[in-house]
């Protein structure tokens, strides 16, 4: 068999996701007891105590299909953002809804702009649907330059997407910006607007999640509950998007997308604006902590708005193997050359902290 020529010629150039490594495969290498996975910009926090008791109570019910149109989650969502139901899609991560609204627009011949580095996914939805990938560089402190994506839009082009704030770099977009760009874009794009990282944001000047969401124009706002709300491993993203591409993706999708233990904790989830705030604010600190940390050993890096921060350093993937062997486990972007440094817990800061002095301390 030839594989090569059997499947479709689109595959060819996709690399698969890489995840970042897990505890178990660093043991070995780690000198130190302790292990702090900072890769995957995964929160510190467990689930709330409301979701964890929703999801063990719905266990026993297992044996039925999920509720293939998330009726009660829709119901929650709507209310806690008053957009009305037929607008909320739900998926297995804002991941797959990612990956939908790429099958659902994009074609062979047609384009999708985003900055870059930024969301591998954008490029993988392109890829799959065979279009073309229009990746325009991020401003010079790491923030989507919006202005220069709208200068990359083409006839061809269906799709823009926007992260704010951005994944590897924690720049934001800031509410001018935004508005800059919605007032200009022209109105055949679909703008999607990925939020993953929106409740980490502290900054006023971030833009408003949903100033120009009006249910008509072309726009889709992507939220997930896998960062601040620790819901990661049961997969759960959600998007408010006008009506015709909700029913889009509803021909894409499995059935069962989402299953029920994700349905039942994202809702209990919902309403506790006190806690995201506590742990907006203890994010914040660590994030602030670490930034000192890099100012000190006066490595640069970007002014993150995020759970994670992007730090320059010579030679990324010797580093990243140094702070593996104590225990640290970050992300490396050679090309970019930096490194991503998730925003963990405090014994987790004391640790990356510790770590970085060693390698890049004048002591060294
Ligand atoms: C920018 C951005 N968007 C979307 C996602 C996907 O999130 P999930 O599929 O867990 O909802 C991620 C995950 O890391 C991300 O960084």
């Amino acid at each position: 068999m030839n594989w090569t020529s059997f499947f479709k010629s689109e595959l060819e150039p996709i690399q698969p996701y890489q995840p970042g490594l897990r505890e178990e495969q660093i043991r070995e290498i780690a000198q130190v007891p302790s292990i702090h996975k900072l890769s995957s910009n995964e929160s510190p926090f467990p689930p709330f105590p409301s979701a964890l008791e929703a999801m063990r109570s719905c266990l026993s019910e297992l044996n039925e299909y999920s509720d293939g149109s998330c009726y009660a989650l829709k119901q929650g969502l709507a209310v806690e953002y008053g957009v009305p139901v037929d607008q909320i899609m739900v998926g297995n991560g804002t991941n797959e809804l990612l990956m939908l609204l790429a099958e659902a627009c994009l074609t062979p011949g047609s384009r999708v702009a985003y900055c870059w580095p930024s969301f591998i996914v954008y490029r993988m939805g392109a890829q799959v649907a065979g279009a073309a990938y229009d990746e325009v560089p991020l401003t010079t402190d790491g923030r989507f330059d919006t202005d220069a994506l709208l200068r990359a839009i083409r006839p061809e082009t269906k799709m823009v997407a926007l992260c704010s704030p951005n994944n590897p770099s924690g720049g934001i977009i800031t509410q001018a910006e935004y508005e800059r760009f919605m007032a200009a874009v022209p109105e055949q794009v679909l703008v999607v607007l990925d939020l993953a990282y929106t409740e980490f944001a502290t900054d006023s000047e971030h833009l408003a999640p949903l100033s120009w969401y009006d249910g008509v124009r072309p726009l889709v706002v992507l939220h997930t509950f896998s960062k601040i709300y620790g819901l990661a491993g049961v997969r759960v993203g959600y998007g408010f998007a006008p009506k015709p591409v909700v029913e889009a993706v509803d021909k894409l999708r499995e059935p069962f997308n989402v299953n029920t233990v994700a349905q039942v904790g994202a809702l209990a989830s919902l309403g506790q604006d006190e806690e995201l705030e506590r742990r907006r604010a203890e994010n914040a600190l660590e994030r602030t902590r670490l930034s000192e940390a890099f100012d000190r050993l006066g490595l640069a890096y970007y002014a993150s708005q995020a759970n994670f921060v992007w730090v320059f350093v010579p030679e990324p993937e010797r580093s990243f193997e140094q702070l593996l062997e104590r225990g640290i486990i970050v992300r490396a972007f050679p090309g970019g050359g930096g490194l991503r440094v998730g925003v963990g817990n405090h014994e987790d800061t004391l640790a990356t902290i510790e770590a970085f002095d060693q390698l890049f301390g004048s002591d060294k």
